[in-house]
């Protein structure tokens, strides 16, 4: 049934939206543009900069209010336009820039600020003060990659709020009260998230800026493209940002079914080692010493060099002796092309897309799929086998801390350590080292309840009575990956509809093995003996 419509006029022209909507956005969708700088979209609204304040009519006569705070109703009037608004408009502006150091021209976020923005276009063009400004240290480092400047912060409350509501690190908050309040870490506590990344993206000033991209660079220098990050198998959408031919910044871009603009720091600060002074940058060869010319060290070749050099070494050895590794962050199309250069040139079966360290091919692409969306649907029970989410998948645990704490997602976690998945489970059962599919069989009762060590097992069993989806990972490279697997084969033999998520190390192993890039396997999941 689509959501109940609610009609309001906004400057003039009659919209439909559905109840329940934020003025703010509901002004949006119909190409009217109201001022924000607290307000996000993926955040709950606290009305803490009242930069959206507008003229809204609810059938009591119009009053200042802000639209981010304040549902559509029938018959609501808002005017973005009027006098009212623009003064209210003109005066948060100037408040806001009685202590703002205005030091634009050195600020990372001159040229892409939400603040010398909403100045130019809503602002009042000259200020009343002229007061000394409040002044504090420029910058500190709150954490590795954040520094802060305090001068610059707006109290806008979306990077404490980020922290608190979305990561779950509350490490960045406001200190002291009035005039004095300031955003700050605690004393003795670094702002040690895997995610604090975002809030220098979101921060709407310049008063959080990341260390790698510090004084490199303006947006109008900027070359972007869209992309996925290949740190990990969540997939997150990104923008790789480049000037004079080095890559400078990757922003999230907020979509629907993966990372709702958010990244973790693993993927938003690994572009560094592009320009590494460690990366190889040019073939190595290593000609036995007493060979022709061979001294036993690395040493420096051309690529027709080493390329004739592997040609031979391949020509000359067993096929079957011949390994073939790679893959998994490269496209499907590269992928094939090692494929076919290992099964259907040089006759080997011993590839691997994942270093030994990840799942078996025929499981990731055999058991029945389920998409991160899947996992987040209200009232689902997840199961987790083995996958360290936090630590591995960082992105799609904010979308499962989300899922528990907003929409009634229920956790049953398998694992033999604590993970940072298990202060949000419904159960966590604690299981030896390698025996996951001992545990599992306790849960669906076809097993010795002795294989869980710790948990309760029984609310773990109310909770996975119902088809549930499952999030299947490999815990540590000591275990073998077939304890995991046996267990989501037992979970499935017991709830035939369950779907399972592969908790995978690298960007695209399942394109890899799609491609054929496993043992057994041709490319479009056709098996060798076939
Ligand atoms: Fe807002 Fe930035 Fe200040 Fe945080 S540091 S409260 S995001 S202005
Ligand atoms: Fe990249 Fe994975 Fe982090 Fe997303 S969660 S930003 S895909 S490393
Ligand atoms: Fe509405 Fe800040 S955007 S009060």
């Amino acid at each position: 049934m689509p959501d109940e419509e609610v009609t309001l006029t906004v400057n003039g022209r009659q919209i439909t939206a559905p109840k329940g909507q934020l003025v703010i956005t509901a002004a949006e969708q119909h190409g009217v543009f109201i001022p924000r700088f607290c307000y996000h979209p993926r955040m709950k609204p606290v009305g803490m900069c009242r930069m959206c304040i507008v003229d809204i009519d609810t059938g009591r006569g119009p009053a200042l209010l802000p639209a981010c705070m304040i549902d559509v109703a029938p018959d609501m009037k808002v005017d973005t336009e009027s006098a009212t608004t623009k003064k209210a408009q003109d005066g948060v502006l100037e408040f806001l820039l009685i202590n703002h150091p205005l030091d634009c021209p050195v600020c990372d976020k001159g040229g892409e600020c939400p603040l010398q923005d909403n100045a130019y276009a809503y602002g009042p063009g000259e200020s009343r003060f002229v007061e000394e400004k409040r002044h504090f240290e420029k910058p500190i480092p709150v954490s590795d990659v954040v520094f802060l400047d305090r001068e610059r912060c707006i109290l806008c409350d979306r990077c404490t709020r980020f922290a608190d509501e979305v990561a779950g690190d509350p490490l960045i908050h406001f200190l002291n009260r009035g005039n004095e309040t300031e955003v700050n870490t605690f004393p003795d506590h670094p702002f040690a998230s895997y995610f604090s990344g975002n809030t220098v993206q979101i921060c709407p000033v310049g008063a959080l800026t990341a260390t790698p991209y510090r004084f490199k660079a303006r947006p109008w220098d900027l070359e972007k493209v869209e992309s996925t990050c290949t740190s990990c198998s969540v997939g997150c959408r990104v923008t790789i940002e480049a000037s004079r031919n080095h890559v400078l910044r990757y922003q999230g871009v907020d979509i629907d079914p993966v990372n709702w603009g958010w990244l973790c720091d693993k993927g938003r600060f690994d572009f560094e080692a592009i320009d590494s002074d460690e990366r190889l940058s040019e073939p190595l060869l290593r000609k036995p010493a007493g060979a022709a010319d061979g001294t036993g060290e690395l040493i420096a070749a051309t690529w027709a060099e080493a390329i004739g050099f592997a040609a031979d070494a391949i020509g000359k050895a067993d096929a079957g002796a011949i390994g073939v590794l790679g893959g998994a962050r490269l496209t499907n199309e590269a992928a094939y092309a090692w494929v076919k250069l290992a099964k259907g040139i040089i006759g080997t079966d011993n590839v691997d897309a994942q270093l030994d360290d990840g799942l078996p091919g025929v499981a990731v692409v055999g058991l029945p799929q389920a998409t991160i969306d899947d996992v987040c649907v209200p009232g689902t029970t997840v199961v987790v086998i083995d996958a360290n989410v936090k630590e591995e998948l960082p992105v799609l645990f904010l979308r499962l801390r989300d899922a528990v704490i907003n929409r009634d997602v229920k956790i049953v976690e398998l694992s033999s350590i604590t993970t940072g998945l298990t202060s949000l489970a419904a159960a966590s059962l604690r299981h030896r080292p390698g025996e996951a599919h001992l545990a599992m069989r306790a849960l669906v009762g076809e097993g010795d309840a002795a294989a869980v060590l710790e948990g309760d097992l029984e609310a773990a069993r109310a909770l996975t009575g119902a088809p549930v989806v499952a999030i299947v990972g490999r815990s540590s490279l000591g275990e073998s990956a077939g304890s995991a697997v046996e267990a989501a084969a037992s979970l499935l033999d017991a709830r035939p509809d369950t779907s399972f998520l592969m908790a995978l190390r690298r960007a695209n192993v399942r394109g890899a093995i799609d491609m054929g890039m496993s043992p057994g396997l041709l490319p479009g999941r056709v098996t060798l003996d076939d």
